[in-house]
């Protein structure tokens, strides 16, 4: 037996017998900020950090929730599979999800659910997708769902629009539920389309920095964004006629920039239509081994977010400074919503112990916080694991 399965056993009793295992990553997104909602693309690929679910059908009707990394614990049934928990309940995250199969009228019951993972929390590597899509694809299996990974991506969203309570787009859940081992996903997120493209990157490693920095009304920030992109794509689309934000052309934007008399209604457009931009010559210049260009992205798509879309802070910005000033280091953005979290870097493999030292020294010196360091390959997507 194994000892997470041992640890199942402790939590909830009884055998081995019938516990199934599962696992799913976190991602974190290369370029592509702020796109998924407004219909454009976007660049992500799964870490080698995840989480895993080890699951038991039983008789009763409770449905059990256990987590190794947070205290509280839930024994739910009937209506209260449909209520929320408190405001910071980490298990809203999974009831949302089967709420979701309740509303499809599936019959969801008798579950024992024991949670562990190595995705920090709030840090902008998807934690939160990551257990939703989980959750999707274990019920999916053990309820005979016959749902595809993209339909689980789906669902996984509408579980953190609706239960949640964030607007957030379908990059995350569609990352975890569909990434391919050493490949990022192309994923054009109006229609679903998406290609895995090859994570080529010669000498260089995907780190990761954890700034390490408390998020504070990152929610309520997150859907002050999605109201000032629906805003501006109200005020632009009669004269351009683009079905969603991401679809107005940099051109149509020009042309049509006294449409937008906020300023920061405007600043969010510039941000989204040049994004989309950046996405796409991102990824031909990982097509072409173009590495150069594709940091240059990353760096244009942080200034962006900084100063356009303003949801970067100063830890990130202090992350992402010094490492532009090291040798090896060919770009470095934030990743994910921002509000504190995480930067990408790519960074040449002999000179990552530099820069975890020096990023490190010079960001604690002007912060005050400590950073934590993670390399990283890209990881499949979700996915049933041996026990
Ligand atoms: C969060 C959301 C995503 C996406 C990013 C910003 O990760 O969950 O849908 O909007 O922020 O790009």
């Amino acid at each position: 037996m194994t000892s997470a399965v041992e640890k199942f056993i402790r939590v909830f009793g009884g055998t081995e017998h019938s516990v199934l295992g599962f696992h799913a990553p976190g991602r974190v997104n290369l370029i592509g900020e702020y796109t998924d909602f407004n219909g454009g693309p976007v660049f992500p690929c799964a870490i080698n950090r995840g989480n895993t679910l080890y699951v038991r059908r039983t008789d009763d009707q409770a449905i059990e929730f256990y987590s190794e990394n947070f205290p509280e614990r839930a024994s739910l049934r009937g209506s209260g599979l449909s209520t929320r928990q408190g405001d910071d309940s980490w298990v809203n995250y999974p009831l949302g999800v089967i709420k979701e199969f309740i509303d499809l009228d599936h019959r969801i019951e008798g579950l024992q659910l024991y949670y562990s993972g190595n995705v920090p929390n709030g840090a902008g590597l998807s934690s939160s997708a990551s257990i939703e899509v989980l959750t999707a694809f274990a019920l999916n299996q053990l309820f005979n769902g016959a749902m595809s990974n993209t339909e689980l991506a789906v669902l996984s969203r509408r579980a953190e629009n609706n239960f949640v309570g964030v607007q957030c787009g379908i990059m995350d859940q569609f990352a975890v539920a569909m990434a391919k081992e050493n490949h990022a996903l192309a994923l054009h997120c109006d229609t679903l389309d998406y290609q895995h493209v090859p994570l080529q990157l010669g000498d260089y490693r995907i780190i990761i920095s954890n700034t390490n920095q408390r998020r504070e009304l990152s929610e309520s920030a997150y859907n002050d964004r999605v109201r000032d992109c629906n805003a501006a794509h109200a005020a632009l689309q009669p004269a351009t006629g683009a079905t969603q934000l991401a679809n107005v052309t940099p051109q149509q934007l020009a042309d049509n920039l006294n449409l937008l008399t906020d300023p920061v209604i405007r600043n969010r457009a510039s941000h989204v239509v040049a994004e989309t931009d950046r996405v796409n010559r991102a990824v031909s210049a990982l097509n072409s081994n173009d590495l150069t260009t594709f940091g240059q992205l990353m760096q244009q798509s942080h200034n962006s977010l900084r100063d356009l879309f303003e949801v970067s802070s100063a830890p990130l910005d202090s992350l992402v400074k010094h490492a532009g000033t090291l040798p090896g280091v060919i770009g470095s953005r934030m990743t994910g919503a921002g509000f504190g979290g995480c930067t990408v870097s790519l960074v040449e493999k002999d000179a990552i112990e530099n820069f975890v030292q020096t990023v490190g020294t010079l960001y604690s010196k002007e912060t005050g916080l400590q950073a934590d360091f993670y390399e990283t390959t890209a990881t499949a997507g979700v996915r049933q694991i041996a026990l």
